[in-house]
């Protein structure tokens, strides 16, 4: 497999997919929670090590009660309905959000599923529900400075505090439903992520697809701000150079 390890999805376009066809949105998201499962079993075959998976973002509560209620059942239907397969593929259930204002049925479904999947040692499946970029880097900082009064931030501190530190940075994010944004989407951990969107509405997505968009930017040269491994070679200096270069510095030129 390639360098992709981490792979995070916005699923979008349930909506618009409905409405293209006039259903009312809710249609879309119903027919959207069906390509969950092959999506995740995919990630699962391609051996990922990680997909995350945003689902509601704290931004969603602003839509229509009826529209809410549903995506909220559909969550819990998906931890009933997979339990059995995400336990037989030993797959590490996590939720990232605020899960406090969920139904407490709910919760108790997702902490079920935590506990049952936390030694599991394949595909890391995260879902962001009620999951917020910005609230969750400062319930982080806010952590962090409960625990640390008199102490300086860094990086590996603030990561330290995220909702799920063990996911570390993301490699791919894709986007389905043609926008182009990220939508408050782990802006922490997509510092250096690579991204793609694609113009088809998550009801349409497929594994074929995914494989596709895998398959494609694993082609792209990751530089994480050093210059193309290209140029280095080329570019490389001998040994003998880099040592006039090492004796001009020590000398002050
Ligand atoms: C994504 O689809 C699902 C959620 C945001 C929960 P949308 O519901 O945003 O669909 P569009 O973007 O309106 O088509
Ligand atoms: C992002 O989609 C959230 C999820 C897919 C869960 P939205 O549809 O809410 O994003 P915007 O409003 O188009 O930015
Ligand atoms: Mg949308």
């Amino acid at each position: 497999m390639s360098q992709i390890k981490h792979v995070a999805i916005i699923m979008d376009g349930n909506g618009r997919w409905a409405n293209n066809r006039f259903h009312p949105r809710i249609w879309g998201h119903v027919r959207g929670s069906a390509v969950v499962s092959d999506i995740v079993s995919t990630a699962d075959e391609l051996k990922l090590k990680t997909l995350t998976l945003y689902a509601f973002s704290t931004e969603n509560w602003s839509r229509p009660l009826e529209e809410v209620s549903t995506l909220f059942k559909l969550l819990k239907k998906f931890l009933i309905k997979e339990k059995d397969r995400i336990l037989s593929n030993n797959i590490k259930f996590r939720v990232m959000g605020d899960i406090d204002s969920l139904p407490t049925e709910t919760i108790n479904l997702i902490k079920e599923m935590e506990g049952l999947t936390s030694g599991a040692s394949g595909l890391n499946l995260i879902f962001a529900f009620n999951y917020g970029g910005r609230s969750e880097i400062i319930r982080s900082v806010n952590l962090f400075q409960k625990m640390n009064p008199n102490k300086v931030l860094t990086e590996s501190d603030l990561n330290q505090f995220l909702y799920c530190p063990e996911i570390g940075d993301v490699d791919l994010m894709i986007r389905t439903g043609g926008e182009q944004r990220i939508s408050n989407f782990l802006i922490w951990q997509m510092a250096y992520a690579e991204m793609y969107f694609t113009d088809t509405k998550w009801p349409d997505f497929t594994p074929k697809e995914f494989c596709e968009i895998i398959q494609k930017v694993s082609r792209r040269e990751r530089r994480f701000g050093n210059v193309s491994d290209q140029n280095q070679l080329g570019e490389s200096m001998s040994k003998a150079e880099s040592n006039k270069l090492t004796f001009a510095l020590e000398a002050g030129l």
